[in-house]
């Protein structure tokens, strides 16, 4: 069974493991306790830590430190959803699209118009901008909108083929995932379904600073279900060379 992450030991093992980690990790946590002073909600907070790291290396930002991660990263994210049923006529919504890592590829893969990625970070929006730029992909006509939060009240009914979140809920709270999972069934097709990535944790539920979030994967699965959703471990996903998780999210028949 892991240890979790936030215990002494765990820190202190890993900081003796690691001493190259140790500067870094202070910084973030100097960070952390700067941010968690101004501002006043988990949304805000990360919102910040987008803009520190956006402006670093928008790339970095999202996960990736070497653009050939990022490209690779983007096609593990396109590859994995076009064989599990992504089609060019799907309509799809990627919640925490950063900067199109992924967002690139599914744009050009999806009718025109048909793609919409929504993201808490102005900042990491206007580099997605320049991403569509780079790959040539403004007549495909992505949508892009920033968000205060997951309630997705300006986005129609039964509209979305398939709802998309890769490393949004592994910095996510769980009312964050709460929030999402009480709205996003309304913005999906009957037949509709809502693949996303998180921290799996077999051990005891935990976080790092307030980015980093651990879940046990019955958590998700039983709050999915109090919002009438059935859940899927996708099993196939676990053998691809990425530490998280994933749950495929479709509404159950009675809901
Ligand atoms: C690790 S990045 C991953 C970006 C993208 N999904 C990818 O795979 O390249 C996480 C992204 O989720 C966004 N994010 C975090 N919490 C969010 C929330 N509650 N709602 C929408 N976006 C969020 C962040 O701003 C960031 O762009």
């Amino acid at each position: 069974m892991k240890r979790s992450r936030s215990s002494l030991v765990h820190q202190l093992t890993y900081a003796v493991k690691n001493p190259r980690k140790i500067l870094p990790h202070l910084r973030r946590l100097v960070r952390d306790m700067w941010f968690r002073l101004h501002t006043r909600d988990h949304v805000a907070y990360y919102r910040a830590v987008m803009r520190s790291d956006t402006a670093r290396d928008p790339e970095g930002a999202v996960g990736s430190h070497t653009h050939r991660r990022w490209l690779a990263l983007g096609r593990m994210q396109f590859d994995y959803l076009v064989e599990h049923g992504l089609k060019p006529e799907c309509r799809m919504l990627e919640i925490g699209c950063g900067n199109l890592r992924a967002g690139h590829l599914f744009i050009g893969y999806l009718h025109t118009g048909n793609y919409y990625g929504i993201d808490i970070s102005p900042d990491i929006l206007v580099a997605a901008q320049d991403t569509i730029v780079t790959y040539g992909l403004a007549d495909k006509v992505p949508y892009l909108t920033p968000v205060r939060d997951l309630r997705l009240g300006f986005l129609p009914d039964a509209h979305f083929d398939v709802v998309h979140a890769h490393s949004v809920f592994s910095h996510s709270p769980l009312d964050v995932i709460e929030e999402c999972f009480a709205h996003v069934g309304r913005v999906m097709k009957p037949g509709a379904w809502f693949d996303f990535t998180f921290d799996r944790t077999e051990g005891k539920e935990h976080q790092v600073l307030r980015e980093d979030f651990y879940y046990r994967t019955e958590t998700l699965v039983a709050l999915a279900d109090r919002y009438g959703f059935d859940a899927a471990f996708m099993d196939d996903w676990e053998r691809l060379p990425h530490k998280q998780s994933k749950l495929r999210l479709t509404k159950c028949a009675s809901a």
